[in-house]
Order: C-alpha cells, then sequence, then structure tokens
C-alpha cells in the first residue's frame, strides 16, 4: 500500500482526459500532473527530442515522489516508453491508439485513425497496427495543426472545423465505421466531431481502458492508496495556465507555474 501519487504527464492538456478516467477509477489517489506545453506539440519532433521532453518529466513527477507514472501521450508512448520502463525503477502505464478495439469493432472492415505525426510514423504503431488491421481498411490521418490550436486556446474555432472536416472527407469516403482518436487531445474534439460525423460512427478512445490498467498495475504491485483519506492534486504547466484552466473548467483548482 502507498499513499504517494500517481504521476501523470503529456505534451500539454490534452493527458487531462486520462486524468479524468483516473480520478473517476481511483477516487482515493492523489495525483501530479504535468502538461509540457512549452514544448508542445511533440507529435512534429523527432524520437530523440520526444524522448529527452519524456525523460525531463518523468525526473520531475518521481522528483515529487511519483509512485508509477502514466504517460498520457499517445506520442511520447509511441516513442518512448521502452526507455523508460529500462532506465527507471516505478512501474510505467503508456496510451496507444485503441486499434484493436477498432479492428473488433467494425461491420464495414474500414475504420478511421487520427493521430499526431509521432504516433503513426512510429515503430509501436506500425507493429499493433500490422497485428489487428490485416483484413481492414485503415484510413490514417495526421491531425496537422490541431494540438497547436487547442494549446492556444482555440478548441472552438471555425479553422478547427474546417481542419477536422478536411480530415474526417476521405475517412467517410472510405465507409468507416469506427473513429479511433489516437492523441489524447482529441477528446476535446468529442463535441465538434459529433456534430460533423453520421450517428453510426463510433468514436474510440483509450481513456478508460488506461485508468483500469493503472488500478490493475498499482494493485499487482501493492502499491494502491488503501486509506481513506482525502486525496491531494496538483496540476503544473509550463504554457498558459488560462488556456489549461479553461480546458479543465470542470475542476476548479489552482494550476501551478513550471520552469
Ligand atoms: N497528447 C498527445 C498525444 O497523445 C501529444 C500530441 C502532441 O503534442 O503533438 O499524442
Amino acid at each position: 500500500m502507498s499513499t504517494k501519487p500517481i504521476g501523470i504527464f503529456d505534451s500539454g492538456a490534452g493527458g487531462l482526459s486520462i486524468w479524468k478516467e483516473i480520478n473517476a477509477l481511483l477516487p482515493s489517489e492523489s495525483t501530479l500532473y504535468i502538461s509540457d506545453a512549452k514544448y508542445a506539440p511533440y507529435g512534429t519532433k523527432g524520437k530523440e527530442a520526444i524522448l529527452k521532453r519524456s525523460i525531463i518529466n518523468t525526473e520531475l513527477l518521481l522528483g515529487m515522489g511519483a509512485k508509477i507514472v502514466v504517460v498520457a501521450c499517445n506520442t511520447a508512448t509511441t516513442n518512448a516508453i521502452a526507455y523508460l520502463r529500462k532506465n527507471y525503477q516505478v512501474p510505467f502505464i503508456g496510451i496507444e491508439p485503441a486499434i484493436k478495439p477498432a479492428a473488433f469493432n467494425t461491420k464495414t472492415n474500414a475504420i478511421g485513425i487520427l493521430a499526431t505525426k509521432g504516433t503513426l510514423s512510429s515503430a509501436l504503431f506500425h507493429e499493433t497496427s500490422q497485428r489487428y488491421t490485416k483484413d481492414l481498411k485503415v484510413v490514417e490521418q495526421e491531425g496537422i495543426g490541431i494540438v497547436e490550436l487547442i494549446e492556444a486556446g482555440a478548441l472552438n474555432s471555425m479553422e478547427m472545423k474546417q481542419l477536422l472536416q478536411k480530415y474526417i472527407t476521405p475517412m467517410l469516403d472510405a465507409n468507416i465505421d469506427c473513429l479511433v482518436l489516437g492523441c489524447t487531445h482529441y477528446h476535446f474534439l468529442n463535441p465538434i466531431l459529433k456534430k460533423i460525423l453520421p450517428e453510426e460512427i463510433t468514436i474510440i478512445e483509450s481513456g478508460l481502458a488506461i485508468a483500469r490498467q493503472t488500478a490493475s498495475v498499482l494493485q499487482k504491485n501493492n502499491l494502491l492508496n488503501t486509506k481513506t483519506s482525502s486525496a491531494e492534486h496538483s496540476f503544473f504547466t509550463n504554457g498558459s495556465r488560462e488556456v489549461m484552466a479553461n480546458l479543465m473548467r470542470w475542476k476548479k483548482t489552482s494550476i501551478q507555474k513550471l520552469d
């Protein structure tokens, strides 16, 4: 049993969607959240740069006492988690685009995957995709510009709507019935996507699965917080606190500035 916090990081506010699921499933666990927004987006960076940021975030979280690290970013997971697992003692939880559930659920045998360039070009993504989508039509689309708009506070802008329309059109032409959101930032797009997509298309995300995986790994390692004392949550960003606060209006909390 451990009362130490769960550490979570992302290139920005995207991982808050994972934080929400973890907090809902494990309400007695304390958390630390790092938004590395000053260095966003990760998706257009090379593997070395993504690895460097992942190491810095991990060490910050470990320095603050994290008992486990959740890499709440598909781009960082697909590029850096193998290194992190090899080089640090604590358990790591990663997130990858939910290709498997999409492959099992599709009836039209066509799925769409919206993710960053860094994720779509990674060896780990390629491996998973090969394993589950052999007999399927897969429309992969880089979400160029989406993370930048979200981190600039322009989630509901006309530019965002136009970008999404452009990215979704080839998927609709291919008759997809499942759309995988392969970047944690894209969770915020749900309300816009629901207006653009026909009703029969299912949006698939990995958040709940990641929360369950976190609970299971904590339990296996005897790290669950079984005390009933109230949990503490700390949020940090090296980007705009205002943008982050706007994206997490569901939680009244202070956001601390990180250098
Ligand atoms: N939230 C991210 C992901 O899940 C990072 C995107 C980015 O910074 O480009 O991939």
